[in-house]
């Protein structure tokens, strides 16, 4: 094999007890991509001949997410160094470099990975690891240095001296490992330790008495955070949507309130287009060019064309398909339904299961009524319709083109093209009955009133009072 060849290994087999969770933790998700998908992705970019993901017993969904990397079962999960040594076998006679990645540090980028593999075989390190300076250390293994500042040793948080706590270059977990050295440092690794656990951070000192050099390089600590808890979710989360945002803007997108707005790992945003405050974009959303989104939109598994509208207030689902030019208004849903260029929705609409026309108007309050309690059924309406306020358009039904349904209409059976339908009461108007009617009631209520105010509230209020007297 030549010196870099490359095989990745991403230890996820930990039970995670600091999320307090039945889910793995490396299946959490930020920018709504598991906290695994992220680190296989930055282990993509490297091109590696191998990647392996080591999961513990029965986590099958681990595995599932992994795909199309192998995976590996560590049968009993007693810490780092026995998580590496479940690969031995995979990786059997391979001795190019071995990159260990962490399956809870979503945030790492491959950039430093290259300078770290770059760094090990610069020095021709047996180890070299990736630090950080986090401003609280807190729970991370503490790098102690040599005099000529290689690395010589990792120190776990519960194991540090006092000295070794006050260290502020930490251990990130990232690290480049020579293949023909791996498992026999592995294989000296013991649990003598507050954990009692094997931990892959002691190879380094088990190098150095080895006379072998460890080296290491520091990276962003915004890239190399672990997330063990909710609280350290969190954090990653918004360390990743400042990532994406900064990204969204750097391609040419204008977001109004950056801070306010929260995207998917796969959103793409067009350039010129505009995203007012607190828009929200779940998975699977492409949006075209100069389209504009104002405040309060949620967005999830929709194509928007270029030059588009959406919003405020409006909801796109799973399925929304709009072409170029399409207004979608306030308060108006769309899911699995294709708009064709220039239809118009502008307020307060329900449309599912349908695809309508080019220029259409859709009229406030029309509803698609999809969902009959067993099936979801099609609508179909053609171009140049025009759709009254307030219409229920009862699937399935087809409205041919350049149609136009009555206002407050229930349109049951299918519409043919330039015919009017209408389907609602017939308008009865009698002259002069509101006078009437008004007239009837004043008479007949004006007496009874007087009698009752005058008498009953004196009596119920007078009484009490003299009680508590
Ligand atoms: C680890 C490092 C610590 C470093 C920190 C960075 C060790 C001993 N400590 O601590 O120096 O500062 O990461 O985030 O390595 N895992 C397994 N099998 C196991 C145990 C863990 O696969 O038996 C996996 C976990 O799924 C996780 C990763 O290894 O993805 C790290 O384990 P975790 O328990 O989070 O280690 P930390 O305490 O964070
Ligand atoms: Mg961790």
């Amino acid at each position: 094999m030549t010196e870099s060849s490359l095989a990745v290994l991403i230890l996820a087999a930990g039970k995670g007890t600091r999320m307090v969770s039945d889910r793995p933790k490396v299946m959490h998700e930020i920018a709504h991509r598991s906290l695994l998908h992220h680190v296989l992705e930055a282990a993509k970019a490297l091109q590696p001949e191998r990647v392996i993901v080591v999961v513990g017993p029965g986590m099958q969904d681990v595995a599932d997410e992994a795909l199309p990397a192998e995976t590996v079962v560590q049968a009993h999960q007693r810490g780092t160094g026995d998580a590496v040594n479940a690969a031995r076998d995979a990786l059997g006679s391979f001795d190019g470099d071995v990159l260990v990645l962490y399956g809870d540090t979503p945030l790492i980028a491959s950039a430093a990975l290259r300078r770290l593999l770059a760094e090990r075989r610069k020095h021709n390190a047996a180890v070299a690891v990736v630090g950080m300076r986090p401003t609280d250390p807190g729970v991370y293994g503490r790098l102690v240095l040599a005099a000529d500042g290689t690395l010589e040793a990792i120190v776990e948080a519960a194991d540090c001296t006092e000295a070794q706590r006050k260290i502020t270059l930490c251990n990130s977990g990232v690290m480049a490992i020579d293949g023909k050295r791996l498992f026999e440092l592995i294989a000296a690794i013991s649990d003598g330790n507050s954990k009692s656990e094997y931990y892959l951070t002691d190879i380094v000192a088990i190098a150095r008495e080895r006379g072998l050099r460890c080296a290491t390089i520091e990276a962003p600590v915004e890239e190399m955070m672990g997330v063990n808890s909710r609280a350290e979710l969190a954090h990653a989360e918004a360390a990743m949507q400042r990532r994406l945002r900064a990204k969204a803007m750097a391609a040419g997108v204008t977001f109004t309130a950056p801070e306010t707005v929260f995207l998917s790992v796969d959103t793409h945003i067009g350039k010129d287009s505009i995203v007012g405050p607190f828009v929200v974009f779940g998975p699977e959303v492409a949006v075209g060019q100069g389209v504009v989104i104002p405040a309060f939109s949620h967005i999830t598994g929709a194509t928007i064309g270029d030059h588009a509208i959406v919003g405020p207030f409006a909801r796109l689902r799973p399925g929304a398909v709009l072409a170029d030019n399409v207004h979608i208004g306030n308060f108006v849903e769309v899911k699995n339904s294709t708009l064709a260029e220039g239809v118009k929705a502008n307020h307060l609409a329900y449309l599912g299961d349908s695809s309508i026309g080019e220029r259409t108007n859709v009229g406030a309050g029309t509803i698609t009524c999809n969902y009959d309690g067993f099936a979801k059924h099609r609508t179909t309406i053609g171009r140049d319709v025009f759709i009254g306020t307030n219409a229920s358009l009862v699937a399935p039904v087809t409205i041919g083109d350049g149609a136009i349904i009555g206002a407050g209409s229930v349109i049951t059976a299918d519409v043919p093209a330039d015919a009017l339908a209408l389907g609602r009461g017939r308008q009865v108007v009698k002259k002069a009955r509101a006078k009437t009617w008004r007239a009837k009631h004043a008479s007949a209520k004006a007496a009874p009133k007087k009698k009752k105010t005058a008498k009953k509230p004196a009596k119920k209020i007078a009484k009490p009072k003299k009680r508590k007297r």
